[in-house]
């Protein structure tokens, strides 16, 4: 299947939008994977959804589509921007080329017309594409962190995303977390962000899953921090298939560096997949008698399946001990030992949540911020670390090598 040309198509008139998609509809070469009424919705759209080509009217109210380019060509130099004007503005279509639009196109246009000029723009910017998304050079190859837990409530949700949010804190680190409680998942409200769309619409793209397509789907939280929510009913559940979340998990190794997936309690298809896909599982257990229960079963369940055991990061949520039973105990009963635990805080931690903001950020000195961030190096060494420890080596290397 060739690739589709992903087009942005940016108008302050709603019907003109309509129209212009509309005739895309009849080119299999192209496709509309968005549109925004302003230039500055257009610039933030085009951070989201990464488009090969932006469609840009050149007369906007506020910001008009010079601005807009002129701002588009530096913060997202991958599109190529195709600016679209009336008749009798030389002068300023002049000025929009200068800013940095690959072409332009006479309204009204026809769809050979339109198609013409994106793929002339689309081929012309294609090796300084592949430069910046890094397909000249070696893929990425991101890791995949999925957080489980055998019995329901435990925590996962509040890890996966305080762990993305800190996560995303480094520099030029890509994070995206992707909720696999498909039928109840809440990573989007937790995080604040209202998806325009989710697990349930990559569906329709199950048999062209590439590098770019998926970018269509994510909510933005951050530059560094998107999401992949959770569909929006639970009765979209049905669709979103086992294979369909590893298609998706794998693919989405190429665009980010850490991979987070909230996960649901229950050993459904979603989860079995994010647990197949992750490098790493961390499993959050608490100190209650059914918690304890369903994590040795859960644990069982892991080992048939046959995850190394250094895949597998037990970790004590609530761990401040208030019915009786002691984490020791737990670690006899599970026989594993807790990579570490968060200490109970329901004042930030339910406090944080109900104001929808990661505690990680409203409380970054609490304990459990703190654990947060030591999970996060953990699961993802941090580069400084990496490099310092290389660095050490090396020097240790001359030292003998003298
Ligand atoms: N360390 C903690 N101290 C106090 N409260 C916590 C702590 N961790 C989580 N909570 C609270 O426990 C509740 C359940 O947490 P969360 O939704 O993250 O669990 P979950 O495992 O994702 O649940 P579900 O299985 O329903 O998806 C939330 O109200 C959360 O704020
Ligand atoms: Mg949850």
């Amino acid at each position: 299947m060739p690739e589709k040309i992903r087009v942005l198509i940016v108008d302050d008139v709603a019907t003109t939008r309509e129209n212009i998609k509309k005739l895309m509809e009849f080119h299999p070469e192209v496709v509309a994977v968005g549109q925004a009424g302003t230039g500055e919705e257009a610039i933030a759209q085009a951070k989201t959804l990464r488009p090969d080509v932006v469609l840009m009217d050149i007369n906007m109210p506020g910001m008009d589509g010079i601005e807009a380019t002129e701002r588009l060509s530096l913060e997202v130099p991958e599109a190529s921007i195709i600016i679209m004007s009336v008749q009798g503005e030389q002068e300023y279509l002049r000025r929009a080329m200068m800013a940095g639009a690959k072409n332009y196109l006479t309204k009204p246009f026809t769809g050979d017309e339109l198609i013409h000029a994106a793929k002339d723009a689309f081929n012309r910017d294609r090796k300084v594409r592949d430069v910046l998304r890094g397909k000249a050079g070696e893929k990425k190859q991101g890791k995949v962190i999925s957080i489980f837990s055998g019995k329901g409530g435990v925590g996962k949700t509040t890890l996966a995303v305080n762990l993305a949010v800190a996560l995303a804190s480094r520099p030029s680190t890509k994070v995206v977390i992707v909720d696999a409680d498909i039928q109840f998942g809440d990573v989007a409200l937790t995080l604040n962000v209202l998806p325009r769309s989710t697990m349930a619409d990559v569906v329709a793209e199950k048999d062209h899953l590439d590098d770019n397509t998926l970018a269509a789907y994510m909510t933005a939280y951050s530059d560094q921090l998107h999401v992949l929510a959770a569909p929006l009913r639970p009765e979209q559940a049905e669709s979103v298939s086992g294979k369909l979340v590893g298609a998706v998990l794998k693919q989405l190794r190429q665009s980010y560096d850490l991979i987070l997936v909230d996960t649901a309690s229950a050993f459904n298809e979603a989860t079995i997949a994010a647990l197949d896909a992750a490098d790493a599982v961390v499993v959050m257990a608490a100190l209650d008698l059914l918690t304890v229960k369903n994590t040795k079963l859960a644990l069982e369940i892991m080992q048939s399946l046959g995850y190394a055991e250094e895949k597998i990061m037990l970790v004590l949520n609530r761990a401040t001990p208030e019915g009786g039973i002691e984490a020791k105990e737990v670690e006899t009963t599970l026989k594993r030992t807790f990579a570490t635990a968060i200490p109970t805080d329901g004042k930030t931690v339910v406090g944080a949540l109900n104001k929808r903001i990661p505690f990680v950020l409203s409380h970054p000195a609490a304990a459990v911020s703190q654990q947060v961030t030591s999970i996060a190096a953990m699961v993802a060494p941090p580069r400084e670390e990496i490099s310092a420890g290389d660095a050490k080596n090396s020097r240790r290397f001359k030292f003998f090598g003298r």
